[in-house]
Protein backbone atom coordinates (compact mmCIF):
# COMPACT_ATOMS: atom_id res chain seq x y z
CA UNK A 1 0.00 0.00 0.00
CA UNK A 2 1.07 3.54 -0.69
CA UNK A 3 2.47 5.51 2.34
CA UNK A 4 1.54 9.47 2.84
CA UNK A 5 4.34 12.15 2.94
CA UNK A 6 3.87 14.06 5.80
CA UNK A 7 4.57 17.51 5.23
CA UNK A 8 2.11 17.32 1.69
CA UNK A 9 -1.34 16.59 2.54
CA UNK A 10 -2.79 13.74 -0.02
CA UNK A 11 1.03 13.18 -1.65
CA UNK A 12 1.13 9.09 -1.89
CA UNK A 13 4.90 7.36 -1.46
CA UNK A 14 5.50 4.04 -3.65
CA UNK A 15 7.74 2.08 -5.63
CA UNK A 16 8.10 3.14 -9.38
CA UNK A 17 6.80 0.68 -12.00
CA UNK A 18 8.15 0.63 -15.95
CA UNK A 19 5.01 2.71 -16.62
CA UNK A 20 6.75 6.12 -14.89
CA UNK A 21 9.55 6.09 -16.69
CA UNK A 22 8.48 8.39 -19.56
CA UNK A 23 6.63 10.53 -16.75
CA UNK A 24 9.60 10.64 -14.63
CA UNK A 25 10.99 11.79 -17.23
CA UNK A 26 8.58 14.20 -18.29
CA UNK A 27 9.07 15.54 -14.97
CA UNK A 28 12.75 16.35 -15.02
CA UNK A 29 12.09 18.43 -18.51
CA UNK A 30 9.86 20.97 -16.75
CA UNK A 31 11.69 21.12 -13.49
CA UNK A 32 15.06 21.10 -15.53
CA UNK A 33 13.57 23.24 -18.46
CA UNK A 34 16.68 25.24 -20.22
CA UNK A 35 19.30 23.97 -17.42
CA UNK A 36 19.56 20.57 -18.80
CA UNK A 37 16.90 18.19 -18.30
CA UNK A 38 17.17 16.70 -20.79
CA UNK A 39 21.03 15.83 -20.33
CA UNK A 40 19.58 14.74 -16.17
CA UNK A 41 17.25 12.56 -18.51
CA UNK A 42 20.14 9.94 -19.45
CA UNK A 43 20.88 9.12 -16.30
CA UNK A 44 17.75 7.50 -15.99
CA UNK A 45 17.26 4.61 -18.30
CA UNK A 46 14.05 2.69 -18.40
CA UNK A 47 15.76 0.06 -16.42
CA UNK A 48 15.96 1.68 -13.59
CA UNK A 49 12.39 1.15 -13.31
CA UNK A 50 12.29 -2.19 -14.62
CA UNK A 51 15.30 -4.03 -11.96
CA UNK A 52 16.24 -1.79 -9.62
CA UNK A 53 12.63 -0.62 -8.13
CA UNK A 54 12.40 -2.34 -4.92
CA UNK A 55 14.19 0.39 -2.72
CA UNK A 56 13.74 3.35 -5.20
CA UNK A 57 10.41 5.36 -4.35
CA UNK A 58 8.59 7.99 -5.89
CA UNK A 59 5.98 10.63 -4.54
CA UNK A 60 2.81 11.57 -6.42
CA UNK A 61 0.59 14.96 -5.52
CA UNK A 62 -2.78 15.13 -7.38
CA UNK A 63 -1.61 12.47 -10.44
CA UNK A 64 1.28 14.34 -10.88
CA UNK A 65 5.36 12.94 -9.79
CA UNK A 66 6.76 15.56 -7.55
CA UNK A 67 10.04 14.19 -6.34
CA UNK A 68 11.65 10.25 -6.66
CA UNK A 69 14.64 8.87 -5.47
CA UNK A 70 16.38 6.01 -7.49
CA UNK A 71 18.44 3.80 -5.36
CA UNK A 72 19.28 0.09 -4.68
CA UNK A 73 21.39 -2.29 -2.47
CA UNK A 74 24.78 -3.09 -3.98
CA UNK A 75 25.05 -6.33 -6.03
CA UNK A 76 28.85 -6.51 -5.03
CA UNK A 77 29.33 -5.10 -1.70
CA UNK A 78 27.03 -6.80 0.54
CA UNK A 79 27.18 -4.06 3.29
CA UNK A 80 26.66 -1.21 0.91
CA UNK A 81 23.39 0.43 -0.75
CA UNK A 82 23.84 3.50 -3.58
CA UNK A 83 21.51 5.99 -4.17
CA UNK A 84 22.07 6.33 -7.71
CA UNK A 85 19.90 9.54 -8.53
CA UNK A 86 16.81 12.22 -6.77
CA UNK A 87 14.76 15.26 -7.19
CA UNK A 88 12.55 17.32 -6.03
CA UNK A 89 10.03 19.48 -8.29
CA UNK A 90 11.20 23.09 -7.58
CA UNK A 91 7.46 23.54 -6.16
CA UNK A 92 7.99 21.36 -3.69
CA UNK A 93 11.70 21.64 -2.39
CA UNK A 94 12.86 22.36 1.05
CA UNK A 95 9.84 20.94 2.71
CA UNK A 96 11.93 18.21 4.09
CA UNK A 97 10.90 15.69 0.93
CA UNK A 98 14.26 14.74 0.07
CA UNK A 99 15.34 13.89 3.34
CA UNK A 100 12.20 11.65 3.91
CA UNK A 101 13.10 9.91 1.03
CA UNK A 102 16.68 9.20 2.01
CA UNK A 103 15.66 8.24 5.33
CA UNK A 104 13.38 5.93 3.90
CA UNK A 105 15.76 4.66 2.09
CA UNK A 106 18.30 4.55 4.98
CA UNK A 107 16.07 2.07 6.95
CA UNK A 108 15.33 0.14 3.44
CA UNK A 109 19.58 -0.29 3.60
CA UNK A 110 19.37 -1.31 7.28
CA UNK A 111 16.58 -3.70 6.86
CA UNK A 112 18.84 -5.74 4.33
CA UNK A 113 21.86 -5.89 6.36
CA UNK A 114 23.61 -2.57 5.20
CA UNK A 115 25.82 -0.51 7.07
CA UNK A 116 27.28 1.89 4.60
CA UNK A 117 25.28 4.18 1.68
CA UNK A 118 27.36 6.10 -0.71
CA UNK A 119 25.87 8.38 -3.54
CA UNK A 120 28.03 10.93 -5.52
CA UNK A 121 27.44 14.19 -7.23
CA UNK A 122 28.95 16.30 -9.96
CA UNK A 123 32.00 18.51 -8.08
CA UNK A 124 30.14 21.97 -8.75
CA UNK A 125 26.86 21.31 -7.65
CA UNK A 126 27.22 22.84 -3.95
CA UNK A 127 23.09 22.58 -3.47
CA UNK A 128 23.69 18.58 -3.58
CA UNK A 129 27.05 19.00 -1.22
CA UNK A 130 24.95 21.23 1.19
CA UNK A 131 21.95 18.64 0.87
CA UNK A 132 24.20 15.24 1.38
CA UNK A 133 26.37 16.84 3.96
CA UNK A 134 23.10 18.25 5.83
CA UNK A 135 21.73 14.54 6.20
CA UNK A 136 24.65 12.97 7.42
CA UNK A 137 26.85 12.19 4.26
CA UNK A 138 30.75 12.58 4.53
CA UNK A 139 32.24 13.35 1.22
CA UNK A 140 35.87 11.50 0.98
CA UNK A 141 39.10 13.21 0.80
CA UNK A 142 39.78 13.50 -2.77
CA UNK A 143 43.12 15.44 -4.90
CA UNK A 144 41.36 18.16 -5.97
CA UNK A 145 39.35 20.82 -4.21
CA UNK A 146 36.59 23.27 -5.30
CA UNK A 147 35.47 26.11 -3.03
CA UNK A 148 36.36 23.89 -0.15
CA UNK A 149 34.45 20.57 -1.57
CA UNK A 150 36.71 17.62 -2.00
CA UNK A 151 36.12 15.82 -4.88
CA UNK A 152 37.70 13.22 -7.51
CA UNK A 153 38.60 14.52 -10.38
CA UNK A 154 37.92 12.61 -13.62
CA UNK A 155 35.88 10.24 -11.56
CA UNK A 156 33.15 9.14 -13.99
CA UNK A 157 35.44 9.77 -16.81
CA UNK A 158 37.01 12.50 -18.46
CA UNK A 159 36.03 15.79 -17.32
CA UNK A 160 33.25 14.09 -15.02
CA UNK A 161 34.19 15.02 -11.66
CA UNK A 162 32.63 14.28 -8.82
CA UNK A 163 32.33 14.27 -4.88
CA UNK A 164 32.27 10.78 -3.63
CA UNK A 165 30.10 10.73 -0.20
CA UNK A 166 29.24 7.64 1.98
CA UNK A 167 26.72 8.15 5.17
CA UNK A 168 26.97 5.23 7.67
CA UNK A 169 24.05 3.82 9.23
CA UNK A 170 25.79 3.19 13.02
CA UNK A 171 23.19 6.09 14.65
CA UNK A 172 20.13 3.47 12.61
CA UNK A 173 21.54 0.33 14.03
CA UNK A 174 22.22 0.55 17.49
C1 LIG B 1 18.89 18.36 -3.68
C2 LIG B 1 17.36 18.19 -3.64
C3 LIG B 1 17.02 16.72 -3.96
C4 LIG B 1 16.87 18.58 -2.22
O1 LIG B 1 15.46 18.37 -2.14
P1 LIG B 1 14.57 19.06 -0.97
O2 LIG B 1 13.35 18.25 -0.80
O3 LIG B 1 14.41 20.50 -1.23
O4 LIG B 1 15.53 18.90 0.30
P2 LIG B 1 15.05 18.89 1.85
O5 LIG B 1 13.98 19.90 2.02
O6 LIG B 1 14.74 17.49 2.25
O7 LIG B 1 16.38 19.39 2.56
C5 LIG B 1 17.04 18.64 3.57
C6 LIG B 1 18.18 19.49 4.11
O8 LIG B 1 19.13 19.81 3.07
C7 LIG B 1 19.25 21.23 2.92
N1 LIG B 1 19.29 21.58 1.50
C8 LIG B 1 18.53 21.04 0.52
N2 LIG B 1 18.83 21.63 -0.67
C9 LIG B 1 19.77 22.55 -0.39
C10 LIG B 1 20.47 23.51 -1.20
N3 LIG B 1 20.26 23.61 -2.53
N4 LIG B 1 21.37 24.31 -0.60
C11 LIG B 1 21.59 24.22 0.74
N5 LIG B 1 20.96 23.35 1.55
C12 LIG B 1 20.06 22.53 0.98
C13 LIG B 1 17.97 21.79 3.52
O9 LIG B 1 18.16 23.11 3.97
C14 LIG B 1 17.68 20.83 4.66
O10 LIG B 1 18.47 21.15 5.79
P3 LIG B 1 17.77 21.41 7.21
O11 LIG B 1 17.13 20.09 7.60
O12 LIG B 1 18.92 21.80 8.07
O13 LIG B 1 16.77 22.47 6.96
C15 LIG B 1 16.64 19.13 -4.64
O14 LIG B 1 17.10 20.45 -4.44
C16 LIG B 1 16.88 18.76 -6.11
O15 LIG B 1 16.07 18.06 -6.70
N6 LIG B 1 17.99 19.27 -6.71
C17 LIG B 1 18.33 18.97 -8.09
C18 LIG B 1 18.78 17.51 -8.30
C19 LIG B 1 19.90 17.11 -7.37
O16 LIG B 1 20.88 17.85 -7.19
N7 LIG B 1 19.77 15.90 -6.77
C20 LIG B 1 20.71 15.41 -5.75
C21 LIG B 1 21.81 14.62 -6.31
S1 LIG B 1 21.33 13.17 -7.16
Amino acid sequence: MDDELPSVAGALIRNPVPGDHPRVLAAMDRWWAGSGGKERALVLPRFYFQHFTGGSELVEHDGTVIAFLIGFLSQSRPGESYVHFSGVSPDYRGRGIAQHLYTRFFAYSVRNGRSVVRAVTPAGNAGSYAFHTGIGFVAEPGPAELDGRPYQPDYDGPGFDRVTFLRRLDDLTA
